[in-house]
Parts: C-alpha cells; structure tokens; sequence
C-alpha cells in the first residue's frame, strides 16, 4: 500500500467548524491549564489550536478543601471544586494576556442556577476577544435538589436553552459520561441550540487510603481522568458522532499522538488534551508533532482527510 501514498512533507493540520478556524485539532482541557499564563513557559500558545481556560463562575470560588488530587493506577482522581477567579476578575487580569496570541479563546464557564449560567454567558457575549463558549453541565442545580443538570436531559435542554438566547457566539456544551446514554444528552444539546459538543468531562470515582482508612481526597468523591478513562471516552465520542449533526470535540485520556487520532478517526473534529498537561507542560507540543509525523507517514495531506474515516 505504501507506494500508493503521497509523499507529504508539510500535511495541513487546519480545521474549521461552527465558525471556529483552528491551526490544528489540538486544545487544552479545562482546568488543567489554568488560565493560558501558567503554561506559557512551556509552550507556544501560538502553536496551539485553541487556548481553554478553567470554568469560570459568576463570582469567585474558592474551591474545595484539601487534598483535592489523588493519583490512581492509571490517571488521577479530583475534587477541586471549580475554584476560580470569577467572570469579572477573568475579563480584568486574564484576558489582556490572552489577547496577545493568535490562537482562538475558548472560555468554559458554569452555574448553580440556570440565571447563573445565562448571566455569565451574557457577560463573555460582550468580550471581543472570546471565540468561543464552552458550557460545563456537570455542575449541581442548586434550585433542584442538586441534580447535576447534564445528568438529566431536560434539566439540560433548560438550561442550554437559556444560555443560547444571552449568546450570538459558538456555543460549546461539554457532556458529563456519568449517563446511561450519552446520546440522550447530546440530542436534547443539539436540540437547545449547542454549535459543538465536547465530551467527556470527568468519571465520579472514590479511592481510599487503607492506613488511615479515609478517603484520599477531602470532598471523598471526585471525578477520574487520565488514560484510564480513553476507552470510555472513545466509546462516549464514536455515538454521540453518530447521533448528532453539530461537530464533536473529543476529550479524555489523551496523552500520546496515537490517542488523539483515535478521537478523530471515530469522528472528532479536534480533541482537548487534559491530565497530560500534568505529567508534562509540553506534552500538546509532543501530541502535536506526533500528528505531523503520522500524516506524513500515512501520505495524509490534509488532518480532514482522516477526519470520521473509522473502519467497521
Ligand atoms: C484538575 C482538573 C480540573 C478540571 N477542571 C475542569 C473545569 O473547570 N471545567 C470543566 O469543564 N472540566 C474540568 N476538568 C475536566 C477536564 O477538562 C477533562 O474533561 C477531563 O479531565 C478528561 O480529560 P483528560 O483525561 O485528558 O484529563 C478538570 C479536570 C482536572 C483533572
């Protein structure tokens, strides 16, 4: 077959969807890489598809006791609460520095009421230099007796719609796996108004110190990321890809080249690259030119050409 292929020596790696022009499919996962600043001396922020800030909230939050992080056999357990400096803070002090890069701004936000995440989508709509929103539904509905909002569809449906009528830019809602059917929750987003999906945020999960017989973080349940969780997550993106006609950004476990193909060969239009980010600030820029080389191995000129090419 390898003579067939074209000889590539600079495969295009751009890619576009609900109006968003990537320089490659490559972004960092909320949360794990602050607010773009912390990783700037490691990387080029230039060099990145998307910058993705961690969720911001209307007012600050202070987060969750500690310990908040607990390493597991093959990725980490976290409770960190959802700390952050607030909407306004973040348009103040983090921002200007955002603004420097070429390289689009996607700002995950979140509420504990539905007028909560519509006012802060409301706030961003105004701020030129946000491309895009992504809404975390993983959050407790604290007028509902704290179900989360993405774990029930109409609960879901509620409040995306809501937000999507405070806001004219793309609309990103990123889907909590802790479902019984991910399609469910992605149709009722497609049906509120969401422009993208992203998925899938983190697996609740417990672990335990045997010592001292305590749970290993503070908050005793947490959410479970890292490679342990590819898997579900590759499942997770293969049917809502087959479900839903917006584009899918997927999103778990990716820690190598070959991981991110996975998501865009079952149907991703680009990927979030989350706890890797811990096990090594360049770890996007090795992910990334770990891409070029397979492009270049496999003759493939343009990343779109392997877009969704999945095999059954
Ligand atoms: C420490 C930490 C903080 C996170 N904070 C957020 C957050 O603020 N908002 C959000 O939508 N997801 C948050 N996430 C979830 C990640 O963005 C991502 O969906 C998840 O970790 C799975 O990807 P990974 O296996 O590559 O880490 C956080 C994850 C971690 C590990």
């Amino acid at each position: 077959m390898s003579h067939c292929r074209p000889s590539v020596t600079k495969p295009r790696l751009a890619v576009e969807f609900a109006g968003l022009k990537l320089k490659n499919p490559l972004m960092p996962a909320s949360g794990t890489f602050g607010y773009g600043e912390e990783f700037a001396p490691y990387l080029d922020l230039d060099q990145m598809g998307a910058i993705v800030t961690k969720g911001l909230s209307l007012n600050p939050k202070a987060g969750n006791p500690t310990p908040r992080i607990a390493e597991t056999v093959s990725g980490m357990l976290n409770a960190i609460g959802l700390q952050n400096v607030g909407v306004e803070a973040f348009i103040r002090d983090k921002m200007p520095f955002l603004e420097q890069f070429d390289t689009p701004v996607v700002v995950n936000f979140f509420g504990n009421t539905q007028v909560e995440y519509a006012e802060v989508a409301a706030r961003l709509n105004d701020v030129p230099g946000v491309a895009a929103l992504e809404m975390n539904i993983s959050c407790p509905n604290v007028k509902h007796g704290g179900i989360v909002f993405g774990t029930d569809p109409k609960a879901a449906f509620d409040v995306i719609a809501k937000v999507r009528k405070r806001l004219d830019k793309p609309l990103i809602v990123k889907l909590t796996p802790n479902v019984t059917d991910i399609r469910v929750t992605a149709q009722a987003a497609e049906d509120a108004g969401a422009d993208v999906i992203s998925l899938i945020n983190t697996l609740t999960g417990m672990a335990v110190d045997v010592r001292t017989r305590r749970p290993r973080i503070a908050n005793v349940i947490g959410g479970l990321s890292g490679p342990g969780i590819r898997p579900v997550a590759v499942r997770m993106t293969h049917q809502v890809v087959q479900t839903v006609k917006i584009p899918v950004i997927g999103i778990g476990g990716i820690m190598r080249a070959e991981d991110a193909l996975e998501f865009l060969i079952v149907g991703a239009r680009a990927v979030q690259v989350g706890t890797a980010n811990f096990v090594d600030p360049n770890a996007m820029q090795t992910i990334l030119d770990g891409i070029e080389s397979f492009c270049i191995e496999q003759g493939i000129e343009d990343i779109n050409d392997l877009i969704g090419t999945l095999e059954l």
